[in-house]
């Protein structure tokens, strides 16, 4: 089975309407360059203060860094992976393993901005990320025998990676990885799982955490 991964609440969102007054925003805006139109705490940090769950917003760096570590996995590689991302507006989106995400923070904040704008990223023959019309019990429920577990450093710390998975190949895992930077998940993702896991004393980077899970799943299941 695939261990899939879901980066929930991340921070990837076009430039809200209410901050197109802010000119040093306005003047930077352009229709040709979908880069401009994402949101980005790093330029536009003074006036994000304005929105509401500011915190959570204006990160794509973090879901880009997750992506390329998870795509660039020997589990990915192997086809034993599925990625999804959640955004902080609840719109969900699937990464078709064969992917190659620009390592360009701009372009991949290009990549997003067409991605937000026209619900889709094709080549020639295939979607290589699609939407996935529904909510995340919805994509949970589309797996047979899921079982979810919502990463936190809150949740209970775990003794030994093996504690995480087991033998039951039928199941199928799913991690759940905030892509914020800072606060907490939301009612609605921790509505998801009772399963609170801690990997580590320590509050990690989301990219770390994603690295260690695959990395786990990768010796557990003797893919290399
Ligand atoms: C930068 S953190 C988000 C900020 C938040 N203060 C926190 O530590 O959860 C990004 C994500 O990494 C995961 N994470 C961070 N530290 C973790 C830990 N010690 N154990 C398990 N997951 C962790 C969580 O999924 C978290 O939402």
């Amino acid at each position: 089975m695939p261990l899939i991964i879901i980066f929930v609440e991340c921070g990837i969102e076009l430039i809200p309407q209410n901050l197109e007054k802010f000119s040093s925003i306005r003047r930077k805006l352009s229709s040709q360059n979908y880069s401009t139109l994402i949101l980005d705490n790093a330029l536009h940090h003074s006036a994000m203060r304005i929105l509401k769950n500011f915190e959570k917003r204006g990160r794509p760096d973090i879901a880009h860094i997750c992506l390329l570590n998870a795509l660039g996995s020997i589990l990915n590689k192997k086809g034993y992976l599925k990625i999804y991302i959640h955004t902080i507006n609840n719109r969900i989106f699937e990464i078709n393993p064969v992917i190659r995400i620009a390592k360009n923070y701009n372009r991949f904040k290009g990549l997003m901005g067409k991605l937000l704008i026209d619900g889709a990223i094709k080549s020639e023959n295939e979607y290589l990320i699609s939407q996935f019309e529904g909510d995340l019990e919805k994509l949970i429920s589309s797996f047979e025998k899921p079982e979810v577990l919502l990463f936190s450093r809150k949740g209970k710390q775990i003794k030994n990676f093996n504690d995480l998975f087991n033998n039951d190949i039928d199941k199928n895992y799913i991690a759940i990885i905030g892509g914020f930077q800072k606060g907490s998940f939301s009612k609605e993702i921790m509505k998801l799982s009772e399963n609170l896991v801690s990997i580590s004393k320590y509050p990690l980077e989301a990219w770390i955490v994603t690295c260690k899970i695959i990395s786990f799943y990768e010796i557990f299941n003797k893919i290399e």
